[in-house]
């Protein structure tokens, strides 16, 4: 038996964190992701980076994997055991996958503290001491301390997206779904979220999904990059194999235009 060979089977009895099956999504005719749908393994530690062309269905990958949306088609599996069936818990799908949006989605009438505590009350039910435990240790770990009282209105964008991650953080979720976390923001802020996304995976060994075209962010920290184009998955590998010499025409066309935008 070759080393590849016993390296597969290693690989095969690890239950992923996440697996995916044949998944696929209408709007009405619109095939979103297309049959026979994606198929996709992500298992702890890793650092999956999805890239492609907007309108290549993305964000509606995201939004089905944590039940946002449902699939059409296929099934979705969390620690093996499958989430997609209709008496599931949403929840518990929900405190285990924690989601980072492009637009913070933080509530603007609440205060920073507000905002960290509603899930921890509302999905975890914990009490008032373990509640204020959590919310001054991921301010602390995202240096937001000083902010703790301030609205969403009073910071900066890279300040709000890093309360968004403070929020998703508290609720100790076991993976964490990035959308575009970073398009909203102008350059100079851009950097301090990224370089936050980077401390989350080599100091606190997350499990990250993160749809971004932040080229030298998916070469630092990504496992696995994933390119996606017309609602399926073109082309997997690692950033080298992606980034370097990709071997997919599609592939190729998609990152000169992302090279001329940068
Ligand atoms: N709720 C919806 N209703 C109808 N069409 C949608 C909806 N959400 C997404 N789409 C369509 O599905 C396609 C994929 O969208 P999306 O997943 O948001 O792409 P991406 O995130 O890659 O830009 C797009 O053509 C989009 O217009
Ligand atoms: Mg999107």
């Amino acid at each position: 038996m070759t080393s590849e060979e016993l390296n597969q089977i290693a690989d095969d009895s690890e239950v992923p964190l996440l697996e995916v099956r044949n998944l696929t999504k209408k709007f009405k005719d619109f095939n979103a992701i297309k049959s026979p749908g994606v198929d996709l393994k992500i298992y702890s530690k890793e650092v999956i980076v999805i890239i492609g062309s907007s309108g290549s269905g993305k964000s509606t990958l995201l939004r089905c994997m944590n039940r946002l949306i449902e699939p059409t088609s296929g099934q979705v599996f969390f620690e093996g055991k499958e989430i997609t069936l209709p008496d599931v818990n949403i929840d518990l799908v929900r405190k285990d996958i924690g989601m980072v949006f492009q637009s913070f989605n933080l509530f603007l009438h609440l205060t920073v503290r507000e905002n960290i505590e509603l899930p921890l009350k509302k999905v975890l039910n914990l009490d008032d001491d373990e509640i204020d435990k959590r919310i001054n240790d991921v301010l602390n770990t995202v240096n937001l301390a000083d902010k703790i009282d301030s609205y969403p209105g009073e910071l900066s964008g890279g300040q709000q997206q890093r309360v968004a991650i403070a929020r998703v953080l508290a609720m100790r979720s076991k993976l964490i779904f990035f959308d575009e976390p970073t398009s909203a923001l102008d350059p100079e802020l851009t950097g301090e979220v990224l370089e936050f996304m980077i401390r989350l995976v080599t100091e606190f060994h997350y499990t990250l999904v993160v749809v971004t075209h932040e080229i030298p962010f998916a070469k630092e920290v990504a496992t696995r990059v994933i390119f996606m184009d017309e609602g399926e998955i073109i082309y997997r590998g690692t950033p080298d194999e992606v980034f370097d010499n990709p071997p997919n025409e599609r592939l190729k066309k998609f990152l000169s235009k992302i090279l001329e935008m940068n």
